[in-house]
């Protein structure tokens, strides 16, 4: 009896789901732990530019080509007085930092961000503090950033060193204000009046640019997704898009049952699409929301570690997860979770970017490394651009206890006209059986196979470190056409990229 299992895989380009929107592949940076402070910044690296951020750390952040930052925060959003951060370095106040029990020296602030931003080739999507501030240090904020001159604040930006203002498009309305964790927690109705009303006054600063508003923390918030509806009814007009955040683990080392957890992922968006939809037709508006997926990533490995840092000290080792395998082909099927959805979800951000639980790490004063989840974020980033197709997938099922019957074979195509090329993204779940897949791209006649890409190994637990790369990318075999149909092999447990030429 053959050991693996078959799957099938129907691919036209004529069943168009929607553009993936490049900022799909965003990222996000918070002063946490070694993100900012040991991370994109380290004045005295070998490796640091005039700015003291690091060349070594920039250059991978470049192969991943990332389009957008999210930034500040993440839970030190609530707590931010963004006035702290700018002006000369010296000045600045030391702050405790109260949701990661920290200092924070706001060495780096806006502007040194936008300047980082600007080398790596990123927009920013920048939050203000709902929290504990409001509309006021909103809208300045605005002004400082995106005004071009000839005001208090506009004019502070040029005297800080920046004559021309950044044209910031995206801005986040504060961040999960739904978790009791966060610093000046609110109710859905006292969090959406106040998101309306610092939007409202934002757009008057700068008409031009986009709005997010806060969703749920996660799937299992008891308010979800009542809180969308309620958020959703105050801030319809102002707003363009309903941020949701969620983090995966495998803290019950069930490979199967993990793997599956893209399912919530799946669930989450669309119920999250359901409820924009209702409040659409409830406020009688013309607009369709759209979501940005502005946190999600796995998070556990460091979770126990984390409890036994001592308090109170610039930039602690927090949230270092060390990435796995297992871990980086769930990087993939979230991956392929969101351009599943490409029609609603137009901003994704990995969180985050830099040490924190992130696809990059740096030793002090040593070596950057990537994790094994850079992989699956780089290929996608490179080669998921373009028009997502909505591929018929057949594929032997298993039954979950979370989530029921899954199919073992998760996959998505995107087809970029542009430059004559067709991606297809596939994961095979299953951790002890190969697949074969039987691909028809029946409206792809002359196609050429030209690459496989492959992210598997025998150890499903391999990390990688700052002395070895266990887990890396590796050729495989390319699909073979016989009578219009194409096979290939996917390895147990694995992240798959068949790339054709078309
Ligand atoms: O990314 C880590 C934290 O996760 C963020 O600060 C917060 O927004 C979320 O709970």
């Amino acid at each position: 009896m053959a050991d693996l299992n078959k799957a099938e895989l129907i691919v036209d380009k004529a069943f168009k789901l929607a553009e993936a929107d490049p900022r799909l592949y965003g990222s996000f940076i918070e002063h946490l732990g070694r993100a900012v402070y040991g991370g994109i910044y380290e004045p005295d690296h070998p490796e640091a530019d005039g700015e003291g951020f690091r060349k070594d750390v920039m250059d991978l952040v470049r192969r991943l080509q990332v389009p957008l930052v999210r930034y500040p925060g993440g839970n030190f959003l609530s707590g931010y007085r963004w006035e702290d951060g700018i002006g000369p370095q010296k000045e600045r106040p030391s702050r405790l930092d109260l949701a990661w029990k920290s200092v924070e020296p706001n060495l780096i602030g806006t502007d040194e961000f936008m300047s980082w931003a600007r080398k790596i080739d990123a927009e920013v999507n920048l939050a203000v503090n709902l929290g504990t501030r409001g509309i006021e240090a909103a809208r300045n904020l605005v002004e400082y950033c995106n005004h071009p001159s000839g005001s208090y604040w506009s004019d502070l930006r040029i005297k800080n060193g920046t004559k021309n203002p950044y044209g910031i498009r995206t801005w986040s309305l504060g961040n999960e204000m739904d978790g009791p964790w966060q610093i000046g927690h609110k109710t859905a109705y006292e969090y959406g009046r106040l998101a309306a009303e610092a939007g409202k006054v934002m757009k008057w600063v700068d008409p031009s640019i986009e709005l997010v508003v806060c969703g749920s923390s996660n799937s299992a918030m008891p308010t979800f997704p009542e809180w969308e509806a309620t958020v959703l009814t105050e801030t319809y007009d102002q707003v363009d898009y309903i941020s949701i955040h969620s983090y995966y683990g495998n803290s019950g080392d069930d490979v199967l049952e993990y793997m599956a957890q893209s399912e919530d992922m799946n669930r989450y968006i669309s119920t999250v699409v359901s409820v924009c939809d209702y409040v659409q037709a409830k406020v009688r508006s013309r607009k369709k929301m759209m979501i940005s997926f502005d946190e999600w990533n796995v998070w556990f490995h460091s979770s126990e570690a984390d409890k036994k840092q001592e308090p109170w000290r610039i930039a602690p080792p927090l949230l270092q997860d060390i990435y796995n395998l297992e871990d980086a082909v769930l990087v993939g099927l979230l991956l392929i979770t969101l351009l599943s959805h490409a029609d609603r979800v137009k901003i994704g951000c990995l969180a985050q970017l830099v040490n924190v639980i992130a696809p990059i790490m740096t030793e002090p004063k040593g070596e950057a490394w990537v994790q094994t989840i850079y992989y699956p974020f780089m290929h996608a980033s490179l080669y998921g651009r373009g028009t997502v197709l909505i591929p018929a997938v057949i594929s032997p099922e298993y039954e979950s206890k979370d989530f029921g019957p899954v199919p073992y074979l998760a996959s998505t195509a995107v087809y970029n006209e542009e430059s004559s090329g067709l991606t297809v993204f596939a994961v095979n779940r299953d951790p002890k059986k190969e697949m074969e897949l039987s691909l028809d791209l029946r409206s792809f006649k002359g196609a050429s196979a030209v690459d496989h890409i492959i992210l598997d190994g025998p150890d499903p637990k391999a990390v990688n470190s700052a002395k070895a790369q266990a887990v890396q990318p590796r050729k495989g075999k390319l699909p073979v056409e016989e009578s219009g149909s194409w096979t290939v092999t996917l390895p147990a447990l694995s992240w798959n990229v068949l790339r054709f030429g078309v």
